[in-house]
């Protein structure tokens, strides 16, 4: 009931606070015999890393994880996998003078009204360090994919403010491309289309000299996905991946496929066609994103995920205190201006982890009985 799990076979549970001592995850479902270590998650912690470039929040974290169990001799055992990673650079006292005032677009007056009581500091289980605790566990849900069928996540930029990426085709955009420019420098805003990845570095550092902040929009295409993953009702794929997805600190909206866009075409234009591929059905188009009737077809599964503009800004903003009495508040502690580069591991990690729980209960329950 109080919400700190996800999932039904492959489950994630975390808990852990932005100021606390540190974040953990426990991950209870993830099939026995998965080879895994801590160097299977430094990769996408230090993609979701603060302090990565200028254009992200300076705390400073080593976000080194720690596997606490489930695993023995470099593998998984069926068991509990609990991992945890401290919090080091906390500098609560960035947050004193906020602990009466409620940050505007912050949830500090949902809590109050919720629990009648807050950890201020940094937005507390608010704050999107709690997303330290996914990623990890989103790491040992890719390498689930990867092992079990060959699957792969992977999430990008597209759009920054009024800067809008070109990118024909989600599948050809490989993990290189998201973070190295072509001239091997790193691509700090993780857009695969590199004029506009210059364009959206150049307004997200104009609108942090004007101590303001900038929202957009990531893709995340999961390739290699075996047809007839997602249950037929409530837990279709399409609303486990949305629900994951809107569980992301910040998250706006979340489409599929050709998603809104749809709205406005006709049934003639939207249809997929199928055709025969080899042994296998696809269709000619995706439109339909690579989920039909809630479960996957085969073909790559292509999401959105609208992000809003940080809430924290060093600027002057109108607000009231605790108490209601009319006040102003600027933002000091470290922040980012542009949420999209360090939410795209996230939002990964997310729908790696639907994929690795609908695949978990596919192999304990879809299969046919019979010789
Ligand atoms: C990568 C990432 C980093 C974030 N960092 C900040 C931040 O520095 N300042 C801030 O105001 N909000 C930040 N947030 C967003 C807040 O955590 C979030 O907006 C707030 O808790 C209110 O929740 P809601 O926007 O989902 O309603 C971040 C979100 C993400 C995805």
């Amino acid at each position: 009931m109080p919400g700190s799990s996800f999932g039904e076979a492959f489950r994630i549970t975390t808990a852990g606070e932005s100021h606390g001592p540190g974040n953990v995850v426990i991950i209870d479902g993830c099939p026995p015999g998965l080879p895994l270590s801590t160097e299977d998650l430094v990769s996408d912690l230090g993609r979701r890393r603060p302090g990565q470039s200028r254009l992200v929040t300076q705390r400073k974290e080593a976000d080194a994880p720690e596997i606490l169990s489930g695993v023995f001799e470099g593998k998984t055992t069926g068991t509990p996998i609990a991992i945890l990673v401290r919090n080091v650079d906390q500098r609560s006292r960035d947050y004193s003078d906020i602990s009466d005032k409620y940050r505007p677009g912050h949830a500090d007056k949902s809590f109050d009204d919720k629990y009648g009581f807050r950890d201020y500091r940094g937005g507390g289980r608010a704050s999107a360090r709690e997303t330290v605790a996914r990623v990890a566990a989103g790491a040992v849900a890719k390498k689930l994919l990867r092992t079990a069928f060959g699957g792969r996540v992977t999430g990008y930029v597209i759009q920054v403010g009024d800067v809008v990426a070109t990118v024909d085709d989600p599948v050809a955009v490989t993990e290189a491309a998201v973070e190295t420019l072509p001239d091997g420098e790193p691509n700090l805003v993780r857009c695969p289309d590199p004029l506009a990845a210059q364009k959206m570095v150049e307004l997200i550092d104009a609108v942090r000299k004007d101590q303001d902040s900038v929202g957009g929009v990531a893709e995340i295409c999961a390739t290699g996905i075996p047809a007839g993953l997602g249950e037929p009702v409530f837990d279709k794929l399409k609303a486990d991946l949305g629900k994951a997805l809107f569980s992301l600190p910040a998250v706006l909206g979340v489409e599929y496929g050709i998603g809104f866009r749809g709205a406005s075409l006709r049934g003639s234009e939207n249809n997929d066609i199928f055709v025969p591929e080899g042994d296998r059905v696809v269709t000619e188009t995706n439109r339909h994103g690579g989920i039909l009737g809630g479960i996957s077809t085969g073909m790559p599964i292509v999401l959105r995920a609208a992000v809003k503009p940080t809430s924290s800004l060093s600027r002057e903003q109108r607000t009231v205190t605790r108490s209601g009495e009319v006040t102003t508040i600027q933002t000091k502690g470290r922040h980012d201006p542009c949420l999209l580069p360090r939410f795209v591991p996230m939002a990964e990690a997310m729908v790696a982890l639907v994929l690795a729980d609908h695949y978990v209960r596919w192999i304990g329950q879809s299969r046919t009985l019979g010789p």
